[in-house]
């Protein structure tokens, strides 16, 4: 059997592990959530449930994929010594969320190319404002283009991670990460030095207390799972690519939550001060960046290049994250079948282009195909990032409280470990925090506490 690839370098793992935190989650989703849950009091509550939830998740969830040194279901039966034991719960609900999310996100890829080539051609120039809705209702509902910009970005995906970890994922990241951070820089400034930017940047930073309840807690918790990945299976398979001892799991995962939070932070500061210095409300949901922003690159000068180069920026974001998801599940068919990778990409990028293509029906010519009231995509999203990423997060908890035991996850994960070490002051959140303050999340998505 040849031997299990490893990551090339601590910067590597780094690039493609912010890769795949950094996505839709930061510059599509989260502005959108803050446009719709008040500015900076989402905001505030975001960043505490990511310290106070999020780090010491992902944490433990790259920690027990290092200690495995496997992709997340042989790894969890191997940690468990049984692949009937219910803890493998672990690593199939993440793998289920990783399926899920990809099955919708693939489509969002689609979504953000076509705008890319509509930027570029100028087949959004010039349009008045009242029919940016339904340009946007018209490609997203029409598979025709659609479908065809997200099958090339799935075959895409599959070359990436044919090409195996080293030159495929870790090539990929090194070279869009810092690109993006230098664009996300460069469109901030453009957007900050607009007249009357100042006020989005007071929106978007002062808190208004009054518009914190349990919903926004809710949407802030399932978009720091959603943004860091936690319970997507990713932390796991990419720890079971870490060095066992010559590693340094708190370090670098504490270096990927400031990376994914500095640049949704940034992506804010792209977005909010331009639309304020427009006039143009931030609270208009899933469509911000495609009805909005188009609104805002029109009025611009150099509107074409600044909306080119945002389009570009989110390419490279959602790019990086989709080949990581895709990487895990090529990972758990090579670890648990034997397979080649070659045979494992393409099984990969077949089953997304079925699910994509699923979904993209589910927009369009199947629309009326709901439950709950919610689309094939809606459903996904909610199911998701609702109830299985916290769920999974939940259970990464309870096993370290249960059988890791507190003590043996702090010596594990400090072993290679630099400055940054994980301690006593992470007993309280490991043990209370985030088992209550998730548990009392399900139930209000469950509707269960009002
Ligand atoms: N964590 C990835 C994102 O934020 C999935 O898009």
């Amino acid at each position: 059997m040849a031997a299990r690839e490893s990551w090339g370098s601590r910067f590597g793992f780094i690039m493609a592990t912010a890769g795949f935190a950094v996505g839709l989650g930061n510059i599509w989703r989260f502005p959108y959530m803050t446009g719709m849950n008040g500015g900076g009091a989402f905001l505030l509550v975001y960043i505490l449930i990511v310290a106070v939830i999020g780090l010491p998740l992902m944490i433990i969830e790259v920690g027990l994929g290092r200690r495995a040194q496997l992709s997340p279901i042989a790894g969890m039966a191997k940690l468990c010594r049984s692949r009937t034991n219910p803890w493998n719960l672990i690593a199939w609900m993440g793998v289920t969320a990783a399926v899920a999310i990809n099955a919708y996100y693939m489509m969002l890829i689609g979504w953000i190319v076509g705008y890319f080539v509509m930027t570029l051609t100028g087949g959004l120039n010039g349009l008045p404002a009242d029919q940016l809705q339904p340009t946007f209702a018209a490609f997203t509902t029409n598979p025709g283009p659609l479908l065809a910009y997200t099958l090339l970005s799935i075959t895409v995906m599959t070359l990436i991670v044919r090409q195996g970890l080293g030159t495929g994922l870790e090539r990929l990241a090194r070279i869009a990460m810092p690109l993006l951070f230098i664009l996300l820089v460069a469109l901030a400034v453009r957007s900050l030095t607009l007249p009357g930017a100042v006020e989005g940047v007071k929106w978007f930073l002062t808190p208004d207390f009054s518009q914190i309840n349990a919903a926004t807690v809710l949407a802030a918790l399932g978009q720091a799972f959603f943004s860091l990945g936690v319970g997507m299976a990713a932390g796991f398979a990419f720890g079971g690519y870490m060095h066992p001892r010559d590693s340094d799991v708190p370090g670098n995962v504490a270096i990927v939550v400031a990376c994914d939070t500095a640049v949704a932070v940034l992506a804010g500061f792209v977005i909010f001060p331009a639309l304020f210095a427009f006039n143009i409300a931030p609270d208009s949901g899933p469509g911000l960046l495609f009805v909005t922003m188009p609104q805002l690159f029109e009025q611009m000068p150099g509107g074409v290049f600044f909306g080119g180069a945002f389009f570009f920026l989110l390419l490279l974001a959602g790019i990086t994250s989709a080949a990581a998801i895709f990487e895990v599940i090529a990972a758990s068919l090579i670890d648990g079948y034997g397979i080649s990778r070659t045979k494992a990409a393409v099984a990969t990028g077949g089953l997304w282009a079925v699910l994509s293509t699923l979904v993209i029906l589910g927009e369009g010519p199947w629309s009326a195909l709901q439950l709950f009231g919610l689309t094939i995509f809606g459903l996904l999203d909610v199911a998701s990032t609702n109830f299985l990423l916290p769920a999974g997060g939940l259970a990464l908890a309870l096993y370290t409280v249960f059988v890791w035991k507190f003590d043996g996850f702090r010596d594990d994960v400090n072993v290679g470990a630099g400055r940054l070490r994980v301690t006593g002051w992470l007993r309280p959140a490991v043990l209370i925090v985030i088992p209550i303050g998730v548990v009392l999340v399900l139930l209000t998505s469950l509707g269960v506490i009002k």
